[in-house]
């Protein structure tokens, strides 16, 4: 079964985050779920291109309710301030989707010490989510969407020098961090159902999509990408259908992966698809859970 958001019916009321909603698959979520009559905070670093971004949806949506929101994940304290604001202003939130990201790019460490990638990707959203989570358990059946990748496949998690600092590969960093954000949502569906919580954790990729992501790859693969692109990629349109599959569709339970049923899952209409078994392995799943914890310097119990 594949995902038809236009059978999707309107949802006003309802509130959404979008993280990096200025550009990409945010964008393109943020204008579907406002679409739906759907208030969506636009949560995004750079508050020139979210207005940007905001104006462009307006100008072919007058009814879109949307408010930018300042919120970098890469550092701790920003999501604090975030998730501070929001909650003073909203006291409901039935959709968190979890996807500003960077690939790739060379090595550095945050402020707080954290690989760029593992910082950004799944740790800031993993605190966003903990900070949240109060709002989320107040919401009738609310839905967090956690973006990972195909690379996911590409790497486990790097107990041992989860930082990358004795020696560093963007790839290999890129992969744990998008694992790290699909066991992440498998493990947290598991503990809201432990708790009897009524809210539902997913996580979603969008295969192969053309957008700013790529900035970071050699020359090469972007000229490949700029020719050759349309065969195998596709726009940020298609590529938001996943993460709003996960977050509108009605046929889901929980803890379900979804992205495009295309060959090799790089294109193509939503539908559910299989994580590799790695991200099932509740051992792993409870030990990132704890040095996720370890990080933010804050307990995350789901209950
Ligand atoms: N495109 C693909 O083929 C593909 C494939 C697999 C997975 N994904 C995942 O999809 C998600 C969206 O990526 P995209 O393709 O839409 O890329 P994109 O066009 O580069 O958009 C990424 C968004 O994240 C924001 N962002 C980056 N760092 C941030 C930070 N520290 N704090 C807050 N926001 C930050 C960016 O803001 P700025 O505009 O300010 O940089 C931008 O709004 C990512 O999680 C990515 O890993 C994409």
């Amino acid at each position: 079964m594949t995902f038809n958001i236009d059978k999707v019916p309107a949802q006003a009321g309802k509130v959404a985050i979008v993280t990096g909603a200025n550009n990409g698959l945010g964008f393109e979520t943020t204008m579907a779920l406002a679409k739906k009559e759907i208030e969506v905070v636009m949560a995004c670093r750079n508050l020139d291109k979210a207005e940007e971004a905001k104006a462009k949806i307006m100008k072919v949506n007058r009814k879109a309710k949307l408010h930018v929101m300042e919120l970098d994940l890469s550092e701790l304290d920003s999501v604090r301030e975030f998730a501070g604001a929001f909650t003073k202003k909203y006291n409901r939130l039935d959709f968190l989707i979890n996807n500003a990201g960077i690939m790739m790019p060379p090595f550095s460490l945050t402020e707080d010490g954290f690989e760029s990638q593992f910082a950004t990707n799944y740790l800031g959203h993993f605190l966003l989510t903990k900070l949240l989570f109060s709002t989320i358990k107040n919401t009738p059946e609310a839905r967090i969407v956690s973006l990972s990748s195909l690379a996911h496949k590409w790497k486990d998690i790097q107990f041992d020098d989860i930082n990358f600092k004795k020696s560093y590969s963007k790839r290999d960093a890129y992969g744990q961090s998008k694992f790290a954000c699909l066991m992440f949502a498998i493990e947290f569906d598991k503990r809201l159902k432990e708790a009897n919580i009524n809210a539902k954790s997913l996580a979603a990729h969008p295969g192969v999509s053309a957008t700013n992501l790529f900035n970071n790859m050699p020359k090469p693969v972007a000229w490949f990408t700029s020719i050759f692109g349309s065969f195998f990629v596709q726009p940020a349109k298609d590529g938001a259908l996943p993460s709003l599959y996960a977050a509108l569709g009605s046929d889901l339970a929980g803890g379900e992966y979804t992205g495009p049923e295309g060959k090799g899952e790089m294109k193509g209409d939503a539908t559910i698809v299989k994580p590799r078994r790695a991200a099932k392995n509740e051992v792993m799943a409870d030990r990132l859970w704890s040095v996720s914890e370890e990080m933010i310097g804050e307990d995350f119990v789901v209950q």
